[in-house]
């Protein structure tokens, strides 16, 4: 029983003469982990950021093909590209808090998108960093300073912060890479734990990572999609000799 969330077709990604992603075609399954994988520069995160329209801040910009969620093309001109980005949430290598309290953090977003009573924003963010595995951490510092949490605390609170506007999709760019190895059990838990309820596209430069929590894996190689397959098949017996020769560890 799997549903497709996103649907891409011949999708290619060009900034200026540098071409990003080679007429890429995947399904994105609904409530499942994606990881994408592949080595520096091979398309990872130009991928991710076409999915909520986040490279078109990029001057020199364009791409070719098409991308559907729900079966609705997102680039068409009638798309509004703020509900997009509620749609589809991003989280990134590195935490990208305000200087400012957990509290300004978090109501943000949904302040943006029109709630305005206290009451109401304070039941959104107990419920989302509930979610988020962080609620009992920050529940007595909401007027602290979001920079004083540590760097794995920082990292679920972006998290938090993405749930608070009911996204349907998450988008994780190595949301892990500069955690502790105990900060980064807490994400994979979360991760796992969220796609009951989120379709998650997760990139890692982390096998081991990508094996326990994700369910499809795709494999990218200079801007191509070299192999798409279930997790389990690709770390056991992948199709292709790259992507062998990738995950174990022969280059990359
Ligand atoms: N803003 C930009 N301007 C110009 N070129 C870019 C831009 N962003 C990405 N590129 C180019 O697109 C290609 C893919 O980059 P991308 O960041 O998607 O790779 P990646 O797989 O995420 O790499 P990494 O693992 O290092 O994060 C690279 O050649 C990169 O130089
Ligand atoms: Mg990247």
């Amino acid at each position: 029983m799997k549903e497709v969330k996103i649907k891409i077709k011949n999708l290619s990604l060009y900034f200026n003469y540098i071409q990003a992603l080679n007429d890429v075609s995947i399904d994105i399954y609904s409530k499942k982990v994606t990881a994408v994988i592949g080595p520096s520069g091979c398309g990872k995160t130009s991928f991710l950021r076409s999915i909520n329209r986040m490279n078109e801040l990029i001057s020199g910009f364009r791409y070719t093909g098409e991308i559907k969620i729900d079966g609705i093309n997102i680039y068409d001109r009638e798309i509004d590209v703020v509900n997009l980005r509620k749609l589809v949430g991003m989280v990134f290598q590195k935490s990208n808090l305000f200087p400012k309290s957990i509290w300004d953090n978090l109501i943000f977003a949904p302040k943006l998108h029109g709630v305005k009573e206290d009451n109401k924003l304070k039941d959104i963010i107990e419920e989302t960093c509930r979610k988020a595995a962080i609620w009992d951490e920050i529940k007595d510092r909401l007027n602290e300073n979001a920079l004083n949490l540590s760097a794995g605390q920082q990292q679920r609170l972006c998290i938090a912060r993405a749930l608070t506007v009911k996204p349907d999709i998450l988008l994780m760019d190595e949301p892990a890479s500069a955690l502790d190895p105990t900060s980064t059990a807490k994400i994979e838990e979360l991760i796992y734990e969220l796609k009951k309820n989120y379709s998650i596209i997760l990139v890692t430069h982390n096998m081991q990572q990508a094996a326990r929590i994700s369910d499809y894996t795709a494999f990218f190689y200079l801007g191509h999609l070299i192999e798409y397959e279930k997790t389990t098949k690709m770390f056991t017996n992948p199709t292709n000799q790259q992507t062998e020769d990738y995950i174990t560890g022969r280059f990359g």
